[in-house]
C-alpha cells in the first residue's frame, strides 16, 4: 500500500426518488425492495471524515460533530471489520488502533439523509486507509442502507439482490450527473431537529405491522423502478416528477399504515406538497416534484431553467418555513486530502 495512514474523505448525501423502506435481513441490512436516488453535489450537503491509524494510539476512538461517541456501535464495528477482512496492508498495521473524526455540514438525523453521507464517507475513507480496491457499496450498506447509494454520483440504483449473505445487494450507477446536468434539487428545511422515530425503528415497525407495505413491495415498487429508469434514461422530467411524487406518497401512506403510525410529514410538509401540485397545474406541465424522507423536510426536484421562478414563489408562499437552499445533483465522492502521518 502507499503509506497513507491519515485520510480525509467527503461524501455527499443522496435523495431517494424510489424509497427504501423495510429490511428482509436486519443485521445485514438487505432491503425488501430496490431503490433509486440522486447523489447531491458535495459542495453543499456532505459528511467529512478523517481517519488515522497509528501504533501510538492506545484505543479505538470516534468523534461525531466534535463529540466523542462510543465506538461500540455494532454497525460501525461491522464496517471496520468488513473492510479489514479485505485489507491489503501489512498485518502489523491491521493491529494499530484507529481514530475516526466525522462531521456533517447539515443537520444530523433530521430526515436529511445524514446517515447516507456519514457511512458512505466512513467506508470510503476506511477503504483508502486499508487499501481496499473492490466494490465497497455492500460494506457501506451495512452501516446504513441508504449509504450504499452515496458511494456513487449521479443517479444510482440499489438492488435488493437474491443472495442470503447480501453480497449482491449493492448499488450501481444508472447514469452519471453529466447525463442530466439540468437536474436540480431544492431542499426546504421545515424542521432541523432530530426526528422522533429513526428510520431504522420506523421501518422495522412497518415490516412487522403494515399490510400496505407488502402490497407496495409485491405490486408497485418494480413498476416505479422501471418507469424511473426510463425517465432518467430519456431525460423525461414529466415521468420523473410523477413517479417521484407517487413513490413518496406511497411511502408515507405505508408509514401511516404502520401501527402505531410513523408520522414524518407535518402540516408544512403537506402544504408544500399541495403547493407543488398547484404550481404544476397552473403551468399545465410538471415544473417541480416533491419527495419527503423520514422527516418533514421537502426535497424538490426541478430543472435548472425553473429554479429562479420557483425559488421566488417559494420564498413568497413559505416566508417563515426555514432556510431555502438549492443544490445541484451529482458530484461523486472525492478524496480531498491524503497525507502520511507515521
Ligand atoms: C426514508 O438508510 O437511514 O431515507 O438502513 O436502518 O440505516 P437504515 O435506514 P436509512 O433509511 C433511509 C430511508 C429513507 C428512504 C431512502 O433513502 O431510500
Amino acid at each position: 500500500m502507499s503509506e497513507n495512514f491519515v485520510v480525509t474523505a467527503t461524501a455527499p448525501v443522496n435523495i431517494a426518488t424510489i424509497k427504501y423502506w423495510g429490511k428482509k435481513d436486519e443485521k445485514l441490512i438487505i432491503p425488501v425492495n430496490d431503490s433509486i436516488s440522486a447523489t447531491l453535489s458535495s459542495d453543499y450537503m456532505c459528511a467529512k471524515t478523517t481517519i488515522a491509524i497509528s501504533p501510538n494510539f492506545e484505543k479505538d476512538q470516534i468523534w461525531l460533530n466534535g463529540i466523542e461517541e462510543s465506538i461500540e456501535n455494532p454497525r460501525l464495528l461491522n464496517c471496520i471489520r468488513n473492510i479489514k477482512n479485505k485489507a491489503k496492508i501489512g498485518t502489523d498495521k491491521l493491529k494499530w488502533k484507529i481514530h475516526i473524526c466525522s462531521e456533517n455540514n447539515f443537520p444530523t438525523a433530521a430526515g436529511l439523509a445524514s446517515s447516507s453521507a456519514g457511512y458512505a464517507c466512513l467506508v470510503y475513507a476506511l477503504s483508502h486507509i486499508y487499501n481496499v480496491k473492490e466494490n465497497i457499496s455492500d460494506i457501506a450498506r451495512q452501516g446504513s442502507g441508504s449509504a450504499c447509494r452515496s458511494i456513487y454520483g449521479g443517479f444510482v440504483q440499489w438492488y435488493t439482490g437474491i443472495k442470503n449473505d447480501g453480497s449482491d445487494s449493492i448499488a450501481l450507477q444508472l447514469a452519471p450527473a453529466s447525463h442530466w446536468p439540468e437536474m436540480r434539487v431544492i431542499i426546504l428545511v421545515v424542521n432541523d431537529k432530530q426526528k422522533k422515530t429513526s428510520s431504522t425503528i420506523g421501518m422495522q415497525r412497518t415490516v412487522e405491522t403494515s399490510k400496505l407495505l407488502h402490497y407496495r413491495v409485491k405490486y408497485c415498487v418494480q413498476g416505479h423502478i422501471d418507469k424511473m429508469i426510463q425517465a432518467i434514461k430519456n431525460k423525461n422530467f414529466d415521468l420523473f416528477a410523477e413517479i417521484t411524487m407517487r413513490d413518496s406518497n406511497q411511502f408515507h401512506a405505508v408509514c401511516l399504515d404502520t401501527y402505531p403510525p410513523a408520522i414524518y410529514m407535518n402540516d408544512t410538509s403537506h402544504a408544500i406538497a399541495s403547493f407543488v401540485h398547484e404550481y404544476n397545474a397552473a403551468a399545465n406541465s410538471y415544473k417541480v416534484a416533491y419527495t419527503f424522507d423520514a422527516g418533514p423536510n421537502a426535497c424538490l426536484f426541478t430543472l435548472e431553467k425553473n429554479v429562479p421562478a420557483l425559488l421566488y414563489t417559494i420564498t413568497k408562499v413559505f416566508p417563515t418555513s426555514g432556510s431555502v437552499k438549492d443544490y445541484i445533483t451529482g458530484i461523486p465522492i472525492n478524496i480531498e486530502n491524503k497525507s502520511i502521518n507515521a
